[in-house]
């Protein structure tokens, strides 16, 4: 099985939008941002940019001819700043010339003032000054307080996770087209389509009509595209729609950095308390999200963490509070995981600490409240078909955990300077959108006269290889071979009112819209064959491998036959379906529902050597037992699983981003950044497919896998944190990602 893509990609030959050949008279555009984190614009002068040669346009607020607004779900965030500043990298004006070099150039010549006031960046001092997004978000179930008085042991502790650079490969970017009556084509890299058709037609003051939106394939979102492709698109649509040419824009890459936004941190409070055999009774956790300055996804986001509260344990008496900060922070977005993978961070690590208060192995407590089948979540969804404890129990005994502790142990006895550790760490992820209204998608499915196939959906390929599932569900259908179905680009007039791809659910939604689609126009062609060569109504008409059996027997007629004599018998061969989750429904008043369609579950074992003499380590293995449901394209999943436990050891381990106390990002470029590279990739990385998973409410039986391993790698901070212990018996350590080298050195030796 290869990747749709993979033969253009190595060939170079895959077109991203930088590469599209641009139409005569282009002009190129560099966006001119704020050098401060917070002030006021006491005055901005351009008349010498105005003079450069070679410039064509200078954009600024009061020239955008819609509204100058780019908030998604919350109207707070201008496109082009107007009297004041909020972050660092935030855009304030668009030079437009004929070539790159000089808009780049020109822009050095913009005089700007600023009356500097004090950013914030921390989080806790956001919400001490009352810089709340939104209300602060409570789930509960229970009643956390009386069950204290039960607990045997409580535990209270702080716990803090880092940003995270997305490091698409591809940096943001778009090229806008005006068209024919004021309207406007933009090829951009997002992750939704529609979004930034949104965001552009509010900035143009456009009817959606009015704007395409073409998405042929990103190179790599991992979340930074699905809100933050809008700015960059919004940018060159009301460029080009000022110049009435077409305008290219793609940022650099420590633009990139600069001005978009990451994972978001979070400082996070927790209090537990179990039995004194290590039952779990109550959770009471806080998180406070470091938004940045504008609402973005944070909302949504911060739902997530608080849906995820406590991973995949039953807690009878849970209450989780949700606290969206607005900091000097470019505005913090999705990114793999959504929220989820900072609030099982903080439940591993009150478990932790909980293991070391009652002297028993974490492990114990782990699997001792695992989810069980029927289990209630404190928001009122029931674990139904959980998958928990069996990818534990395999787990355990394939990778047979008894023994990584005891040969830990004992190279832990018989070395000083070099530590193991290892961790163990389940994982449940719900998949949907927890915006209920945006699970759905859409289909439109052609048979072309030849036999040949053009499929369009909401899905935007980004390397997780969506695509490719959609080929396989229609060349299923149809029975015909891949190579005669081609995956169209993403396109707001072929496929409308699209969801982002993202929440894991790409290729569930729109495989089954495509599903529905295929098995429409099946139909179709199986009544044809019916009225065509005289079969029943209740003849069994089949197709297999590009042939077609009537009750069994072969007809004398290949697929491409049977499709030229349907269209010279007038029947439709093209289809549109559309798919909407059934059964899922969320009170937010009450914060209660069944939010998801279902659930992903796992569970890895991560083992690493630590140099305590240096403080760098080794990732050894990280093994794992994932339900993927009935996966029908194995190698997509296991690079899907492979790629996001990765990202997962990054976030938690080397991955820094740093922004000094002014707001102002210190690790903008790859000499200050680091992401795993082959080197810190783990020496053995071993994923099972769960056996016997069934699920009807995934595409072919399959479950989502974009998003659930990525949070196998918390496991890695634990398994470093342990060996540390090894090395340091009774110390105590601080509970803060991501756990680099230096943060290591500094642990072991350090009072
Ligand atoms: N894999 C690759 N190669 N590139 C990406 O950008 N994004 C991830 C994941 N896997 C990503 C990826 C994220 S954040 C999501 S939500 C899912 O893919 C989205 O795709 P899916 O819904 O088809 O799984
Ligand atoms: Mo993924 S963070 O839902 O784009």
């Amino acid at each position: 099985m290869k990747n749709y893509d993979t033969t253009r990609h190595v060939r170079g030959e895959s077109l991203f939008a930088d590469d599209f050949l641009l139409p005569e008279g282009t002009l190129f555009a560099s966006v001119f941002s704020s050098s401060i984190a917070h002030g006021k614009i006491v005055s901005l002068d351009i008349s010498e940019v105005e003079k450069h040669p070679g410039v064509k346009k200078i954009i600024l607020a009061k020239d955008i001819p819609g509204q100058n607004q780019i908030g998604g779900i919350i109207q707070d965030e201008p496109l082009l700043a107007e009297n004041e500043v909020h972050f660092c990298g935030q855009p304030i004006a668009i030079v437009i010339a004929e070539n790159l070099l000089i808009a780049r150039a020109a822009k050095k010549k913009i005089k700007i003032e600023f009356e500097e006031l004090t950013p914030i960046t921390d989080p806790r001092e956001a919400y001490a000054k009352g810089m709340l997004i939104i209300p602060p978000r409570i789930f509960s179930n229970g009643n956390v307080d009386e069950a204290w008085t039960q607990c045997d042991v409580l535990v209270e502790g702080t716990v803090e996770t880092g940003a995270q650079e997305h490091l698409y490969l591809e940096t943001q970017g778009a090229i806008a087209f005006p068209t024919e009556g004021n309207g406007i084509k933009i090829i951009s890299s997002t992750q939704g389509p529609t979004a930034t058709q949104r965001a552009a037609c509010k900035i143009l003051g456009l009817p959606m009509h009015q704007v395409e939106v073409d998405v042929m394939r990103l190179g790599g979102g991992f979340g930074g595209k699905e809100d933050q492709a809008n700015a960059w698109a919004a940018i060159a649509a009301v460029s080009a729609y000022v110049t009435k040419k077409p305008v290219k824009l793609i940022l650099p890459r420590q633009e990139d950095m600069r001005m978009t936004g990451k994972r978001h941190p979070y400082s996070i409070d927790y209090k537990i308390g179990l039995t004194k055999d290590g039952k779990i009774l109550s959770y009471e956790v806080t998180f406070f999200q470091n938004a940045g300055a504008a609402a973005d996804l944070s909302t949504p986001i911060l739902d997530r963490t608080l849906f995820h509260a406590t991973n995949s344990y039953f807690v009878p008496n849970v209450k989780a509070t949700g606290l969206c900060c607005r900091t000097n922070l470019p505005p913090n977005t999705a990114f793999r995981g959504f929220g989820g993978p900072q609030a099982m961070f903080a439940m591993e690590a009150a478990i932790y600490k909980a293991a070391a208060k009652l002297g028993i192995d974490v492990s114990i407590i782990q699997e001792k409240n695992l989810l069980t089948e029927g289990d209630e979540f404190h928001y009122g969804q029931l674990a139904e078909n959980s998958k928990a404890r069996a990818c534990w129990n395999e787990a355990k005994e394939k990778f047979k955990f008894d023994e990584i502790k005891s040969n830990v142990e004992k190279f832990n006895r018989e070395n000083q300077l070099s530590k193991k550790g290892y961790a163990c760490m389940p994982i449940c992820f719900g998949i949907s959108f927890t915006n209920t209204f945006m699970n759905q998608a859409g289909a439109l499915v052609h048979i072309y006269s030849d036999g040949s196939v053009g499929i369009s959906t909401a899905a935007v390929e980004m390397g997780q290889g969506v695509n490719e599932k959609i080929r396989l569900v229609a060349a299923e259908i149809f029975s015909i071979n891949k190579s005669k179905i081609k995956i169209e680009t993403t396109n707001t007039s072929r496929v409308a009112n699209t969801s982002p791809t993202a929440a894991s659910s790409a290729a569930d939604l729109n495989g089954k819209a495509t599903e529905l689609a295929c098995k429409n126009l099946f139909e179709r062609l199986v009544d044809f064959v019916k009225d065509e060569f005289g079969f029943s109504a209740s003849s069994k008409i089949e197709f297999e491998d590009e042939t077609i059996l009537g009750d069994g027997n072969k007809i004398d007629l290949t697929w491409n036959e049977l499709i030229q004599k349907a269209f010279f018998k007038r029947v439709n061969l093209s289809a549109h379906a559309h798919y909407a989750v059934p059964g899922i429904y969320f009170d937010k008043e009450k914060n209660k529902g069944n939010a998801f369609a279902y659930y992903s579950f796992g569970t890895a074992v991560v083992e690493v050597t630590v140099d305590c003499l240096r403080g760098t380590y080794i990732v050894d293995s990280v093994k794992a037992v994932h339900d993927f449901g009935k996966s029908f394209a194995n190698v997509i999943d296991l690079g899907q699983a492979e790629g996001a436990i990765m990202q997962g050891i990054g976030w938690m381990t080397m991955e820094e981003v740093i922004y000094n106390s002014e707001g102002k990002l210190l690790t903008d470029a790859l000499s200050t950044y680091k992401i795993p590279d082959i080197h810190s990739a783990p020496k053995e990385i071993e994923v099972h497919f769960l056996e016997n998973s069934e699920n009807p409410l995934g595409i072919f039986n399959s479950k989502a896998i974009g998003e659930p391993p990525l949070m196998y790698g918390i496991g890695t901070f634990f398994a470093i944190q342990n060996a540390m212990k090894a090395f340091r018996p009774g110390k105590e350590f601080q509970f803060s990602a991501p756990l680099t080298p230096e943060k290591v050195l500094l642990g072991l030796y350090k009072e």
